[in-house]
């Protein structure tokens, strides 16, 4: 299958605030924690290992969510994968600073092998797995039997997974991922995501049979930006 190759260097270069690291007393971290905590109490009946995390829209702090709560995880000494499943806008690389030219997207074509497409990152037991180039059918690769196969894998590698998402409101993305993983973290950008909005994503989470793990309050400002190609 042909995929659209992305060049690694982007202009529009967007990083994410890894406020764990820069402020450990923060609110928001304390929140993060709270998230530990609930996954940790969670799996007494069920084991939590795989925890996608999505909001109603673009730009309530998805990315900053996931790569937060994957740094929070490894705390207690626990081997985690950030994974970038949003990959209709991925991100992630953004965040660690690296390639994005493999990754997930090369794993589910074949094109790489597992191993090859992880990289390290500076946080001591935390591994990522970027998008990879983009795919035009991001649906059907995230809901095939080869994703399936790959977070079995991915479940004997680590002891937590952690996936970005899409925003649950404008594509089915989160879903499908939170119908096949343990559980879900949903994000709400405080002053800017509207209660009906907020209560339409539980619904939709509860409906594809997603375990709600917890809900992070994200205090960022309301951004209007070019999303489009969700729609
Ligand atoms: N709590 C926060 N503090 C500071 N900046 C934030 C916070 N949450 C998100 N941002 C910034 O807002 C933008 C959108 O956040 P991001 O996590 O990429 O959202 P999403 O993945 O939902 O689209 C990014 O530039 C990010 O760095
Ligand atoms: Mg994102």
């Amino acid at each position: 299958m042909k995929l659209l190759k992305r060049k690694s260097k982007n202009k529009t270069k967007k990083t994410v605030y890894l406020i764990v690291n820069e402020n450990p007393k923060s609110p928001i971290t304390e929140q993060y924690r709270l998230i530990r905590n609930n996954i940790h109490f969670s799996s007494v009946d069920k084991e939590i290992k795989s925890i996608v995390v999505t909001s109603p829209e673009p730009s309530d702090g998805k990315t900053t969510t996931a790569a937060n709560l994957a740094i929070v995880l490894t705390q207690q000494g626990k081997r985690v994968l950030l994974v970038d499943t949003d990959l209709r806008k991925p991100s992630v690389h953004y965040a660690f600073n690296t390639s994005n030219l493999d990754g997930i997207t090369s794993v589910l074509t074949k094109e790489i092998n597992l191993d090859f497409a992880i990289a390290k990152t500076n946080v001591p037991n935390l591994d990522i797995l970027t998008s990879g180039p983009i795919p035009p059918n991001p649906l059907e690769l995230l809901d095939s039997k080869a994703m399936e196969l790959v977070m079995e894998e991915l479940k004997d590698m680590y002891e937590y997974i952690v996936f970005d998402t899409p925003p649950i409101l404008a594509v089915t993305d989160a879903q499908i991922l939170g119908n096949k993983c343990d559980g879900v973290v949903l994000v709400v950008a405080s002053g800017k995501t509207h209660k009906d909005q907020a209560r339409k994503a539980k619904d939709m989470l509860e409906k594809a049979k997603c375990q709600l793990l917890g809900v992070v309050v994200n205090g960022v400002e309301s951004k209007k930006n070019g999303y489009g190609h969700y729609s």
